[in-house]
């Protein structure tokens, strides 16, 4: 029953995460294509920097951009922070439903570390913070006057995390901390750079004094990290599902192509909202499909004959299955963490390894994902039984 209320907590959970992920990221496109697409009027009020035309839903807008500020600041100013402030809440806790309640079997993998739960949870919890530490100091650095170097420092501090992430977790809990990382990132710059720097401008405005435009410039720093970072981070919230990205021995290679991958493509939306020649940006999309072909290539599956070994008896390939899946998939589980066989998969019977063998294959024979968290400590040749096992009854 507890594990059933839970898993409604996780959906709910994961349901506002990702419509508030929606809204944050929505009004962060939406605002940097409003920027991109301003231009100047014959007639414009003062102090107006560039104005946009829209048509949505019925009715045409008309919005102007002040860099510095208007005359008069309207009382209903509307400030875009709850976005990002709740998106990396729901998120945490998704992260404390998901992961840290059930730390044994989604975070740990003994035969990467041997962890204490309270270990595994410690850690993530350092680590965020340590990670976003050591941004904001490289930011703060003298490194941050150089973008170049900065962004290049930055690209590097994310492929060492996840390689230290992958020493410590389970590839797949190792995959969501990179991701988890990068979020707080994204979150505390909003939280603690962009909205207390804008509000600072606002206020010496509000008092008559020239704002600092040292404070403007380094907001504007962060939110472009935080374009940048966008399509990556979402590729890695969704990795879970794909074991052929998080049970890839070499996890901070596959995040280096998911950074380049994704950057580049921003890169190119936003100078094709800007209207710039493409022949000045179309290098990006070049350079983005080279490495989603390096990532297919790194990712692709090891094609060493399953049937190379000898097959395994019926009897004892119910032996290993009863050793390594039968406490979750079955028809009632055993495990303590799953009231139902997870994925609707079962795995009790021969018929059902039959039936569900080639999704077996990818889990748990050229992928290591299951059993998960290795809790049972499947070995290599039981793996390779059990692939010859499904080759040599094939319906
Ligand atoms: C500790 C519990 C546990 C054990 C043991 C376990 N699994 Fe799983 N299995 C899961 C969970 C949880 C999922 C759902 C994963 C998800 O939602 O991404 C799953 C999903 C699957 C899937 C479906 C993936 C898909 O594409 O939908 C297959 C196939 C599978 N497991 C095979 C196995 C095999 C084979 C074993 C034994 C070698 C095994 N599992 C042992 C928990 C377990």
């Amino acid at each position: 029953m507890l594990s059933f209320l839970v898993d409604w907590l996780n959906l709910l959970l994961r349901w506002a995460h990702f419509i508030i992920g929606i809204g944050w990221i929505g009004a962060s496109f939406y605002f940097v294509w409003l920027d991109l697409s301003l231009r100047k009027r014959e007639k414009m009020n003062p102090g107006v920097y560039g104005t946009s035309w829209m048509v949505h839903g019925g009715g045409f807008y008309h919005v102007e951009k002040y860099t510095v500020a208007p005359e008069r600041l309207p009382e209903d100013l509307h400030w875009f922070v709850w976005e990002a402030y709740l998106t990396w809440l729901t998120g945490f806790c998704l992260l404390i439903v998901q992961y840290y309640l059930n730390a044994s079997t989604y975070m740990i993998d003994p035969a990467v570390m041997p962890l204490e739960p309270w270990q595994a949870i410690a850690i993530s919890i350092a680590s965020l913070a340590a990670g976003w530490l050591l941004y904001d100091g490289l930011c703060r650095s003298p490194i941050g006057q150089k973008p170049a170097l900065l962004g290049a420092c930055v690209f590097v501090v994310i492929c060492a995390a996840a390689f230290g992430f992958s020493h410590v977790f389970s590839g797949r809990a190792a995959l969501i901390h990179v991701g988890a990382l990068v979020g707080t990132m994204m979150a505390a710059n909003v939280f603690m750079v962009i909205i207390p720097n804008q509000r600072k401008m606002t206020a010496s405005l509000l008092a008559g004094e020239a704002p600092d435009p040292r404070l403007g410039q380094i907001g504007k720093q962060r939110s472009t990290h935080n374009n940048y970072l966008t399509l990556p981070v979402l590729l890695m919230m969704i990795s879970g599902h794909y074991p052929m990205l998080y049970s890839h021995p070499e996890t901070w290679l596959v995040v280096a192509f998911i950074l380049v991958i994704g950057a580049m493509v921003r890169h190119y939306i936003n100078r094709a909202d800007a209207g710039d020649d493409f022949a000045t940006y179309s290098w990006a999309l070049l350079v983005a499909a080279i490495a989603l072909v390096g990532a297919i290539y790194v990712t692709k599956p090891d094609d060493t004959p399953l049937s190379a070994g000898p097959v395994p008896s019926d009897t004892e390939m119910l032996a290993i299955l009863d050793a390594h899946c039968v406490t979750c998939h079955a028809p009632d589980p055993a495990h303590e963490s799953f009231d139902q066989p997870p994925g609707d998969v079962v795995l009790h019977t021969l018929s059902h390894l039959q039936r569900f063998g080639d999704i077996v294959i990818v889990q748990a024979v050229r992928g290591q994902a299951m059993p998960l968290g290795n809790e049972s400590e499947m070995t290599r040749d039981e793996r390779q039984a059990l692939g010859a096992w499904i080759e040599a009854n094939r319906q």
